[in-house]
């Protein structure tokens, strides 16, 4: 192990943010610096970041992002830095109008993939580096339930669309474990579920989700508050669709597909 593999292994999201301890310029400018040296693709860098310290803009952003369990979501409001990502295609438009040609990427559904994926590498590398100062996280992609209201809020030009939060702050006290090494990370599966060498090899998960029903059972109650097992969990989330709206809203901001 080095101190990155480490850091990367016992990380967990830390929902208990600490409102009044805010997070030192300097620190803040080296998150951003870092982020941005993200790898995007063709060095498009087909994304943008707000940076929401305003208590208001939270405390909106807080009221309209309600879990699917119906609860608000505190810690936006109280972690001093809400990162904004913004799915970002204004720039390529001005580039291609710079070039004087017609972006026709845009009616493409690639365009999209691309864009997300910009997101949530950086996303994850604003995490990363978060982390190593010793705050907490809280990705948020919730929030897209609001996604028009967000565009309003935000004055986001066409082609821009807000995917995903990054709450970040200073664990609070409740959270004295984090980031002690007892602290539980969120159980994932075992690695031989995840990773496939060469070919992809379907597996029966049945036998499996009876004991990672009952690993996460019980971490759900102790972390999050919530009973329930995985396999449910998941059901509650993907037996009905959700977002419906988006389609719509895309193609207001100029996706035309
Ligand atoms: C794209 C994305 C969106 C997420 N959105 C939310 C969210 O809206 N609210 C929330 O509480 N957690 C959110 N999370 C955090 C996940 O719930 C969390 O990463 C997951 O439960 C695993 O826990 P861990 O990060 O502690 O390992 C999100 C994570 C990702 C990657």
């Amino acid at each position: 192990m080095n101190p990155t593999i480490t850091q990367m292994t016992n990380r967990s999201t830390v929902r208990k943010l600490d409102p009044s301890r805010e997070i030192p310029k300097d620190i803040l400018e080296n998150i951003l610096r870092a982020t941005q040296q993200s790898p995007t693709y063709t060095s498009g860098q087909q994304y943008s970041i707000i940076v929401v310290d305003d208590k208001v803009k939270k405390e909106k952003i807080a009221d309209q992002t309600i879990s699917s369990a119906g609860v608000r979501m505190e810690f936006i409001h109280e972690a001093p830095i809400f990162l904004l990502f913004i799915m970002d295609f204004n720039k390529i438009d001005q580039a291609l109008a710079y070039e004087n040609t017609d972006p026709e990427i845009f009616n493409t559904i690639e365009n999209i993939l691309i864009g997300t994926v910009d997101v949530g590498i950086a996303a994850e590398a604003a995490t990363v580096a978060a982390e190593s100062y010793g705050l907490g996280t809280v990705m948020v992609g919730a929030l897209r339930k609001s996604t028009e209201t967000l565009i309003k809020d935000f004055n986001l030009p066409k082609y821009c669309i807000p995917l995903l939060g990054l709450a970040i702050g200073y664990p609070s006290k409740e959270m004295v474990q984090y980031p002690d090494p007892s602290y539980k990370v969120t159980p994932r599966f075992p690695l031989e579920y995840l990773v496939h060498y060469n070919n992809y090899e379907k597996k029966d998960l049945k036998k499996h989700f009876e004991d990672y029903n009952i690993i996460m059972k019980e971490h759900f109650l102790r972390k999050r508050g919530l009973d329930s097992t995985w396999t449910a969990y998941m059901t509650r989330y993907y037996s009905k669709p959700f977002n419906k709206e988006l389609l719509t809203i895309y193609q207001k901001q100029g996706f035309n597909f």
